[in-house]
């Protein structure tokens, strides 16, 4: 008999699927809870005060469906809600719960990748403007020059399954050229966007040849592995069996539709409506 309760993890939309995916292929046995705001996606271009808030809310509520833990799977949501959640609201909310986010194990993990400790951020706007990927890295290699690049349009070419045509080509390549214009040394590029991975093969047509890119989603599965060893009080209380199950603010079959470019095959979803 199975006991406690699913691993929650929370996006704006669908780009957490990207990530579920690869949580899914490292730690097949435990149940997930997929949470998308898809109502109001996306949250790359939102306030602070509006994430945070819209951020607490999916947290609340997956936590209220019996997960212990919730990753925020989501770049902009980790970089502009998780410190604030993880510091003041956890412990009303519920203080042996844990939420993490995808923003740290990036940075704990970028020296094991760069060689000339030159890294280029591509994300949305709101994970540039708050700085977390500077801050976190600097705190773990301050060594390390970062230049970062806000990349808004990309998300919507990636949502209206633009990945491959020549207005794809133009964004990518105008974005990374704006990013090694801040400095030509990069040798380490972090897609810090749920969404990015699915331009991979345009982004690697503009990229200089021995740039490495960072897969976040292989990257964020390994740590969420190790943490799980390292915090056996948190994994007693996670549900097995294999299961996931997908909710979203939208309408199920709009979310069922479009869920394929990101997670690779069909799923089924319930609607749900959050009012508090
Ligand atoms: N999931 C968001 C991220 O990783 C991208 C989509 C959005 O802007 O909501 O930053």
């Amino acid at each position: 008999m199975s006991v406690g309760g699913p691993i929650g993890v929370f996006d704006s939309g669908f780009g957490g699927l990207t990530i579920l995916k690869q949580f899914k292929a490292a730690l097949p046995d435990y149940n997930f809870l997929y949470f998308g705001d898809n109502a109001r996606t996306p949250y790359g271009n939102r306030s602070f005060e509006n994430v945070y808030d819209l951020t607490l809310k999916g947290v609340r509520f997956l936590f209220g469906l019996g997960c212990p833990l919730v990753i925020l799977a989501c770049n902009t949501a980790s970089a502009k809600a998780l410190r604030s959640i993880q510091q003041n609201d956890l412990e009303h909310l519920a203080p042996s719960n844990r939420v993490l986010g995808v923003v740290r194990p990036t940075t704990e993990a970028i020296g094991e990748y760069t060689r000339n400790n030159q890294v280029g951020i591509l994300a949305t706007k709101g994970t540039v403007s708050s700085e977390s990927y500077l801050i976190e890295i600097h705190k773990f290699f301050p060594d390390i020059n970062v230049v970062q690049e806000a990349c808004p349009i990309w998300v919507s070419l990636v949502e209206n399954g633009e990945l491959e045509n020549d207005g794809t080509d133009y964004f990518v390549e105008r974005h990374l050229s704006r990013l090694f214009t801040k400095n030509l040394e990069i040798d380490t590029v972090v897609l810090a966007c749920t969404h990015f991975p699915l331009l991979m093969s345009t982004i690697k047509k503009y990229l200089p040849g021995k740039v490495k890119v960072l897969d976040q989603g292989a990257l964020v599965s390994d740590r969420l592995a190790d943490y799980l060893k390292r915090h056996p009080e948190i994994e007693m209380r996670l549900e097995r069996g294999g299961q996931i199950q997908f909710l979203t603010t939208e309408k199920s079959e709009n979310f069922d539709h479009h869920a394929k470019i990101f997670y690779g095959h069909g799923i089924q979803s319930e609607q749900i409506h959050l009012d508090h």
